[in-house]
């Protein structure tokens, strides 16, 4: 059995490699990319995408650990003699349009769970790549950014929120009306491209809120996010306010509000869904 702390490691070694191996492929971004098809969660893959996902499986397997990925790109695959013992739920890349356009928020999300739901995860590493700011979260532990313990911001103020909303869709017409008297209140609006980073900005209080209602993002995006935002004292529920209960498997979609817990109330108010 693998401890949590060893989880950890192996989680940061899997960032470290993927660091590596990307490398060369971020000059080669403006050239041609090869069609390598549809990934398993929906989206054309592209190379560096796949050579994130092989760093991680790769790095898995040096530890000899058994396991089975849940992965946006190559789906499930399963390894070692109790595959069922670890589920890895990954995202090799989360904002790669922004990292194949040239805009420095992009990030790698790996969440350790002992069963295929989200409720079961128990170590998670959410790494902006560009920046190199690596936030992890052991159950129990709370979360930190880099080697500093991070906490949501305390602001109460729906006012002077920093609130990001993703409302890529096209079924906006349906999407965007139930946001709008919260849209209303607020000033400062903003989608960074990213949503497993987005979330830990509201981890560490950089922004106070993010809300995905869509029912577009996939799980692999946002189980390590999920752990990173409750164990630093956040709120991350479903747009009802209920706790999450959702399988890990890259087509499974979710809705969610994340934010710091005053704000998260005043916003389950403000929309009343
Ligand atoms: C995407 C990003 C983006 C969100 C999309 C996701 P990907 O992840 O998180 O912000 O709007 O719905 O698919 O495709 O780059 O891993
Ligand atoms: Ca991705």
């Amino acid at each position: 059995m693998t401890k949590n702390s060893d989880w950890l490691k192996i989680l940061i070694q899997c960032k470290n490699n993927i660091q590596r191996q990307i490398k060369p492929l971020l000059k080669t971004l403006k050239k041609p990319q090869p069609n390598l098809g549809i990934g398993a969660g929906g989206d054309p893959i592209k190379q560096i995408d796949l050579a994130a996902e092989k760093a991680i499986i790769e790095t898995l397997k040096e530890h000899k650990v058994s396991f089975t990925l849940i992965s946006e790109e190559s789906g499930i695959i399963k390894h070692g003699e109790n595959p069922d013992e670890n589920f890895l739920t990954v995202d090799p890349i989360d904002g790669t349009t922004n990292l194949t356009r040239g805009i420095p928020f992009y990030a790698t999300s790996i969440a350790v769970s002992t069963k295929q739901v989200l409720n079961t995860v128990h170590t998670a590493l959410v790494a902006d790549l560009f920046h190199n700011i690596t936030y992890t979260a052991q159950k129990g532990k709370g979360s930190h950014r880099n080697n500093s313990k991070i906490h949501p911001s305390k602001n109460t103020a729906l006012e002077e929120a920093v609130i990001g909303v993703d409302l890529n869709t096209y079924k906006i017409k349906k999407v965007a009306p139930k946001l709008t008297k919260l849209i209303q209140k607020t000033k400062h609006i903003r989608h960074l491209g990213a949503n497993a980073l987005e979330i830990c900005y509201v981890a560490d209080g950089t922004i106070d809120a993010f809300i995905d209602i869509r029912g577009k993002l996939r799980t692999t995006d946002m189980a390590a996010a999920w752990l990173i935002t409750k164990e630093a004292g956040g709120k991350i529920t479903s747009p009802e306010g209920s706790p999450l209960k959702v399988r890990l498997d890259p087509k499974q979609k979710v809705a969610f509000i994340a934010a710091n817990p005053k704000i998260h109330k005043i916003i389950l108010e403000t929309i009343k869904l």
